[in-house]
């Protein structure tokens, strides 16, 4: 075995990312490809934030606003919170790797749940940090006690993805808050909410409404998702001040660009865009659901972009299918292996995997 890379390092599955649409293009001649493996906003940002960066104001010789003082201070007006709580990420993904670096030291302990986001694991295998990933109830679903009772001495990292990535799954606005309280306060609790925009269940609540619950509380939010600007990796985290002077001792000099941070700005100010995308996704996602229910397959209730549907056989021979068709998908790993993550597109790129899963599910029986 190869030195080259640390132990632990050498350990570790590589994050597996969507399969980009010119990959695919290359690999089988095709043309004309929808990609629903990413959870995209299929309509794009504001017009206004693609404008913001194929103007010719941008100096782009120069580095970046190292600070992000505009977006920061435009977040902090959007969220009722001062720019000094605000931290700005290559994306929010470069937050959950920073936290775990920053926040636990080898040998602590972090928690989150089994199946969610890798990159939870991914942060705390680069920092040797045990961890338990907490079975989700039925593969699916949150269970706040099954949380806690992973809670160690030595747990220092609590992540929660709400909604869940990729089961579309949410916990609720007293769950959540008991979960905020009922952690002890030692714990920092990293609540994701990369799908936020797209949730409409009742009885939601975003943690930014729950922060008088805990001290030690990280809300991360994305501009990839519903602000449709996943090309220019824009994310940030809401915590303490303190949080934001620790994160800042380890974030890379300049980590979002100058681009990012005038789209981000941009995008942020028009609401107007940012809703209607997020009313005709959250309206595709009930129709997709229903579509995919009259196949006879389970759906898994979402509160996200994407939904996840159980193809009832292995999910990654039906993935490789319709590839072949110039529909990109997500396949799953265990124990999601007979389901399909499938992000809401447009509604021709939705009728288009439909048929081609209808094909596929059919030749497949045959
Ligand atoms: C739950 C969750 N968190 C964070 C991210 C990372 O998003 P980004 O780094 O693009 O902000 C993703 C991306 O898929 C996600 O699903």
């Amino acid at each position: 075995m190869s030195d080259l890379a640390a132990p632990h390092i050498l350990a570790l599955t590589a994050y597996e990312p969507g399969k980009p649409e010119d990959e695919l293009r290359r690999e089988l001649g095709l043309e004309d490809i929808v990609k629903l493996a990413s959870n995209e906003n299929p309509y794009g940002p504001s017009p206004k934030a693609v404008a913001a960066v194929s103007g010719e104001t941008l100096a782009l010789h120069r580095y970046p606003d190292p600070r992000g003082h505009h977006l920061r201070e435009a977040l902090g007006a959007h969220h009722r919170v001062s720019a000094a709580e605000i931290c700005l990420g290559n994306g929010s993904n470069e937050i959950i790797d920073l936290i775990c670096r920053v926040c636990a030291g080898r040998g602590e302990h972090a928690v989150f749940g089994h199946p969610s986001f890798p990159c939870y694991r991914i942060g705390s295998i680069a920092q040797e940090l045990r961890f338990t990933a907490v079975p989700l109830r039925e593969h699916l679903y949150w269970n706040v006690d099954d949380l806690l009772a992973a809670v160690t001495d030595e747990t220092k990292l609590l992540f929660v993805s709400n909604p869940n990535n990729p089961t579309g799954a949410y916990i609720g606005r007293t769950d959540l808050a008991r979960l905020l309280r009922e952690l002890p306060g030692r714990v920092l609790a990293v609540v994701d909410e990369a799908y936020v925009e797209y949730v409409d269940a009742d009885d939601f609540a975003p943690a930014t409404e729950l922060r008088d619950t805990r001290e030690r509380l990280a809300i991360l939010r994305t501009f990839s998702k519903a602000y449709g600007l996943a090309g220019l990796r824009v994310g940030y985290v809401i915590g303490t001040t303190d949080l934001v002077t620790h994160l800042n001792r380890l974030r890379a000099p300049f980590n979002v660009s100058t681009p990012g941070q005038a789209a981000a700005a941009v995008a942020l100010g028009d609401q107007a865009h940012l809703r209607e995308t997020v009313t005709a996704t959250v309206e595709d996602r009930a129709k997709l659901t229903t579509a995919l229910e009259a196949f006879g397959l389970r759906v898994a209730p979402s509160q996200a972009n994407f939904v996840l549907v159980d193809v009832g056989r292995p999910g990654r021979a039906v993935y490789e299918a319709l590839l072949q068709e110039g529909v990109i998908v997500r396949p799953m790993p265990p124990p999601l292996d007979h389901w399909l993550r499938v992000t809401v597109g447009r509604p021709g790129e939705n009728q288009r995997f439909l048929d081609s899963l209808e094909r596929v599910l059919r030749e497949s029986r045959a």
